[in-house]
Formats: structure tokens, sequence, C-alpha cells
């Protein structure tokens, strides 16, 4: 499975990039007010930095406004992903841009339906919004689970890329589930590493060690 990390902050994708944990980064207008910068120069920021893609969204909300705007922030690098709403017009924007050979993350996505739209529009990427379904009493991971089914049914190429995470189970249950990819704020990434019984273990071998009386430089 594939981490992008969920951010425009600069510092926490290149310590994690060092790392060898960052396969692509997103960000959306949210995450661009945060950030304080500007939209071009973070993703150019970001593009050199990252080999895997880069979602930078698009904020037009028809067709031909949000063809021209993916056409500008695709020239920003190769890594670029344009990213588009899940609307009607933004179906129509994805089937241009990803005719022209521009990768495409189409997101706001909150149903299989919606998804199966996206896969048959040409979408590189879906982004289902886990958290946010969660948020609302529905089950987030249930729509990961029915859109893996209907793409493996299908065939379809696009991939699954698990979005609004807010807690390491939802990652463990999307890489149980088979999303391709999951994306994730830095923190949230971070915390996979933490373990109750590794923090005891480990105090324990340095309690033990230091009664040795040994080194090993
Ligand atoms: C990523 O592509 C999404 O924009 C992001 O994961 C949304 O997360 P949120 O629901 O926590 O804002």
């Amino acid at each position: 499975m594939k981490f992008f990390v969920d951010t425009a902050d600069i510092d926490a994708i290149a310590e994690l990039n060092d790392l060898g944990m960052v396969d692509g980064v997103t960000t959306n207008p949210s995450i661009i007010l945060k950030s304080g910068r500007n939209i071009l120069e973070v993703t150019k920021e970001i593009c050199a930095l990252v080999d895997g893609p880069v979602s930078a969204e698009v904020v037009a909300l028809e067709a031909d406004a949000m063809i021209a705007e993916g056409r500008e922030l695709a020239k920003i690098a190769e890594n670029v992903t344009v990213k588009l709403p899940l609307t009607w017009d933004g179906l129509k924007a994805c089937k241009v841009l990803t005719g022209e050979g521009k990768m495409v993350n189409v997101t706001l996505c909150f149903s299989a339906n919606q998804a199966l739209l996206a896969a048959k529009a040409g979408a590189t990427f879906i982004s289902p919004f886990i958290g946010r379904l969660d948020d609302i009493n529905l089950d987030g991971m249930d729509l990961i689970e029915d859109i893996r089914t209907i793409y493996d049914n299908y065939g379809y190429e696009t991939q699954i890329l698990a979005a609004s995470i807010r807690s390491v189970n939802h990652i463990h249950d999307c890489a149980v589930v088979g999303a391709d990819v999951i994306t994730a704020p830095p923190e949230i990434i971070k915390k996979l590493v933490s373990h109750p019984l590794t923090d005891q273990g480990l105090e324990q071998f340095m309690k033990d060690w230091a009664k040795t009386g040994q080194s090993i430089l």
C-alpha cells in the first residue's frame, strides 16, 4: 500500500520522505490555507522534494474553467496530479485532462456510485473520504470495501486513494480491505510506530543492560 501525506508542510513532508515513507502528497484548498503559502509556489517545492504524485486541487466549478486551472497546475511539474471534485463538471474535466495524459485525482467521493463514475471517466485516483462519513454515523470503511469490490469486478485501474484518515485504525483497515493508497496527516503516519509493549519492552531491556555493566562501543 502506498502512503501519501495529506499536508503542504514542507518540513513534515521532508522528514517522512527521508525515511522513504512518502509515495506522494495530497493537498486541498483548506490545507493550502493552513500552510499560509501560495499554491503554485508550495506545489512546486513539494514536487521537487517528492518523486511520486502531488495532488493540487482546482477551485473552479465549471468544466472549462476546471480544465484551464488543471492545465495551469499541471505545468508546475511532471508529478502534479490535478485534483477535481466529484461533480458532473468535475467528471467532464477528468475525461479531458486524463485524455491529455495528465494524472487526475477525483475527490470528495462519498458513494460507490460516484466512484464508479470516476473510474468510467478515466480517473487515475478516486478519493473516498472515510472520516467525514464516520462523522455523520456512516461507516467510511464500508465504502472503501465496496469500491474495491466494484473496481475488481470490472477491472477498473483507477487507484483507491483512501482520504480523510483520522486514526491509525483507519490505515490498518484500509490495508486489510485493499485500498491502493492512503493519504494521512504526518502525525497519524508517525503514530503507526507506537505500541505500549514496545515501550515497556525497551524500558526493561535498558534496565537489564545497565546491570550488565557492558558497552558495545
Ligand atoms: C485528501 O485528499 C482530502 O482532502 C483530505 O484527506 C480530507 O481530510 P479531512 O476530512 O480530515 O479534512
